[in-house]
């Protein structure tokens, strides 16, 4: 029934959060700088889980040119006709339909060759978070790379009043029926989520990037797998 909601309320929304995810100061820097920890090579295949309407998947191709492939996975039916939109001049880029948290891979790519993932502004939505990072990090393996970029409250000095817009835009961009929105402090509950996703990347990686952007309001972790 949750999930029902959320893909309403994304797919109700696709046009204007197409618009905020590529037109937002400081995003389209930080998604060509979560593409490139990918650490992708040419020929590389690379999975975006939770695409959304297909921001990140043009940096991802760039990364793994002609000979690679790109996958785009997505619950959210209207989000993903955007993306195809955005990338129907790549043959090399597939979107497809599924749970990030089971994604249907075949017979797009062979999960045995994927050799990163990346997931922006998902693992906020997901029931058990690190669950599922953990199933990303086993579906790359060792030497692959996994990264999540995520929005939480800033801790910079100046955070008070970055923080209050923050909490606005969690409420106003949370599903109006997930029990999140009503909740007297959804961006605390947010918080958590993203600690507990970027915690567990953190354990299961032989090498770790940690930075932060947008008036340090988003978290990217980027790891190289043991
Ligand atoms: C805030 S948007 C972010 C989209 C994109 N990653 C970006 O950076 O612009 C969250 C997206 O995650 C998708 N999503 C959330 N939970 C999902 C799940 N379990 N499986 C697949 N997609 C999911 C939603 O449909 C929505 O498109």
């Amino acid at each position: 029934m949750e999930t029902e909601t959320a893909q309403e309320f994304y797919g109700r929304w696709a046009g204007l959060y197409d618009l905020i995810a590529r037109r937002t100061p400081g995003i389209p820097a930080l998604r060509r700088r979560a593409a490139a920890a990918c650490q992708l090579e040419p020929g590389d295949t690379v999975v975006e889980m939770g695409c959304g309407t297909g921001a990140n998947l043009p940096y991802l191709r760039e990364h793994v040119g002609h000979h690679g492939t790109v996958v785009g996975v997505d619950f959210t039916g209207p989000v993903l006709e955007r993306a195809r939109e955005l990338t129907s001049e790549y043959d090399n880029v597939h979107v497809v339909r599924g749970d990030a948290t089971q994604p249907p891979l075949a017979p797009e790519v062979d999960d045995t060759a994927v050799d990163a993932v990346l997931a922006t502004f998902v693992v906020g939505m997901l029931d058990d978070p690190a669950g599922a990072v953990d199933d990303w990090c086993d579906l790359v393996g060792p030497d692959g790379n996994v990264v999540l970029a995520n929005a939480a409250r800033s801790q910079e000095w100046y955070a008070p009043p970055v923080n209050a817009v923050f909490r606005a835009i969690v409420i106003l961009s949370t599903p109006p029926t997930t029990k999140l929105r009503y909740e007297n402090e959804p961006h605390l509950h947010l918080d958590a989520k993203i600690d507990a996703a970027h915690e567990h990347l953190r354990t299961r990686s032989a090498a770790i990037a940690d930075e932060t952007h947008v008036f340090g309001v988003v978290r990217l972790t980027g790891a190289r797998l043991e």
